[in-house]
């Protein structure tokens, strides 16, 4: 039987024989990990022979970081640091599937929306362990009985978090306090500057393929969408900007655009220079930006997040900003809306239609995370840029048809199935045939046809097992 070994160097790319061995394994069920390297057989009962390690990245066990069969939540092996790998906490050989089983008693609609056959990447969940300093700082709360509602001290407490977060990880200093607003999560903070910065019929430019729940909290609000889609290289695309910006304006006592940065489904994170010449245009046309910065935190190697508010041109912008989506905290949520220095008033205006509903537990675990989250989030990241370049392999080698751009941001991947020349859409299909479970892409709209968004957020061995299942349905369909 394959055993994982603990302690192995990472060499940061995936090898051939560790890509076969972890689709080995997850074909065999046996979805556990220990340690870095995999090798070796071990005779039934007996003690592992002499075992070749070969250099891996699989990121270790966040919860034990112990080897294969050292039980369920054990503690890291000595001299090794707990790591907050993609990684489930209980490792158990004896029985298949269990990662996913430990998942499965998580009790969020990810995984409990689909029998327990399906695999389930689909919503912006993680299968991770909490930050230690959030699960800390929660459990202290609890015990202390602090679950009241939250203060203007605790507004200024999340602040002050973000700002010195911003300027650690972006060398942004500009979320002064007086500019910040706690809201209770991304989207109400999003509608509640609709609300105050329109009328009805006022159009709202967003960039396609995008993320559905903005179609339907404006337009349910009388906002009028104006698509802008990105271009075939999943960019924010000027002339299209400018043609969709023009139209908007015209039509609107106030024009907004809903800039979504990093860009939700593509994981596109928008460079500096496509952002002063966004701020350009929405000069010109008078357009207000709202900037999403819901992925902010979740990008690696080369691409580097630039705040919007940051960018030369845009002091009447707003953004709205939450570690929520990085620390996996959505089921504690909060964010801050963020006014350029010629928007405060807009805040003055929000706090009036939304005063309240922010989470006092949720703010609590934001802080945390913020002050004190950064190595946690650093060996996330890099558990995630492991799983993109993972992905790109085991689709380039079982389905290879389908078109994948490895994103820069996010943790999803939006993978293009038209080549596979299906009628009907493939989200349907690899859920009926290979009982895994992906979001479909037509509510994202131009853009969005015959593509899924899968969400890679998991464990090496999922995301091998997901590829298998879609892999299989490819043979079941053809097209
Ligand atoms: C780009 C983007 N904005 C907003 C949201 C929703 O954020 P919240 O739950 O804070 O409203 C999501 C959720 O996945 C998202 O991807």
């Amino acid at each position: 039987m394959l055993v994982p070994v603990p302690g192995a160097t990472t060499s940061g790319r995936w090898c051939g024989r560790c890509v076969t061995t972890v689709r080995r394994l997850a074909s065999r069920h046996l979805l556990c990990h220990g340690g870095t390297a995999l090798a070796g057989r071990v005779p039934a009962g007996g003690r592992r022979p002499g075992v070749a390690a070969v250099a891996c990245p699989i990121p270790v066990c966040s919860g034990c970081a112990a080897p294969l069969g050292a039980g369920a939540g054990s503690q890291p092996a000595p001299g090794r640091p707990r790591r907050p790998g993609l990684c489930v906490p209980r490792c158990d050989r004896r029985r298949p599937s269990v990662a996913a089983a430990h998942l499965r008693r998580r009790t969020s609609g990810k995984w409990h929306t689909h029998p327990p056959e399906v695999l389930p990447l689909t919503v912006g969940e993680m299968d991770v362990q909490l930050a230690p300093p959030v699960r800390d700082a929660l459990i202290q709360a609890v015990e202390a009985g602090d679950t009241g509602f939250a203060g203007p001290q605790s507004t200024a407490r999340y602040a002050r978090a973000f700002r010195r977060l911003a300027q650690h990880r972006w060398g942004w200093d500009g979320a002064r306090e007086a500019d910040c607003h706690a809201v209770p999560d991304i989207m109400r903070g999003l509608v509640g500057l609709v609300e105050v910065l329109t009328r009805q019929g006022d159009a709202v430019v967003v960039n396609t393929p995008a993320y559905p729940d903005y179609f339907g909290a404006l337009e349910e609000r009388g906002g009028r969408i104006v698509e802008a889609p990105l271009s075939a290289a999943q960019r924010l695309d000027p002339d299209t900007l400018d043609t969709a910006f023009q139209a908007a304006a015209h039509s609107s006592s106030q024009a907004l655009y809903l800039l979504c940065s990093p860009h939700n489904p593509t994981g596109t994170v928008h460079r500096r220079d496509e952002l002063e010449h966004v701020a350009a245009l929405a000069r010109r046309y008078g357009v207000r930006v709202i900037a999403d910065e819901a992925h902010a935190l979740i990008t690696w190697g080369g691409a580097r997040f630039t705040p919007y508010l940051s960018v030369s041109g845009s002091p009447t912008a707003l953004a709205l900003q939450s570690p929520a989506k990085a620390f996996n905290l959505g089921g504690l949520n909060g964010a801050l809306a963020i006014a350029g220095e010629e928007a405060t008033d807009v805040l003055a205006r929000l706090s009036a239609v939304m005063p309240h509903g922010r989470s006092h537990l949720a703010g609590i675990a934001h802080c945390a995370a913020m002050a004190e989250g950064e190595p946690w989030l650093d060996a996330l990241l890099a558990g995630l840029e492991e799983n993109r370049r993972l992905l790109q392999h085991l689709l380039h080698t079982d389905l290879p048809a389908v078109k994948y751009a490895p994103p820069d941001g996010t943790i999803y991947a939006w993978i293009d199935c038209r080549p596979l020349q299906w009628q009907d859409d493939p989200a349907e299909l690899f859920l009926t045939h290979g009982r895994v479970a992906v979001i479909s892409g037509r509510p994202y709209r131009t853009g969005g046809d015959g593509h899924v968004r899968l969400n890679m957020a998991t464990t090496p061995e999922l995301l091998a097992e997901a590829v298998r299942r879609m892999a299989h349905t490819a043979r079941r369909c053809p097209g």
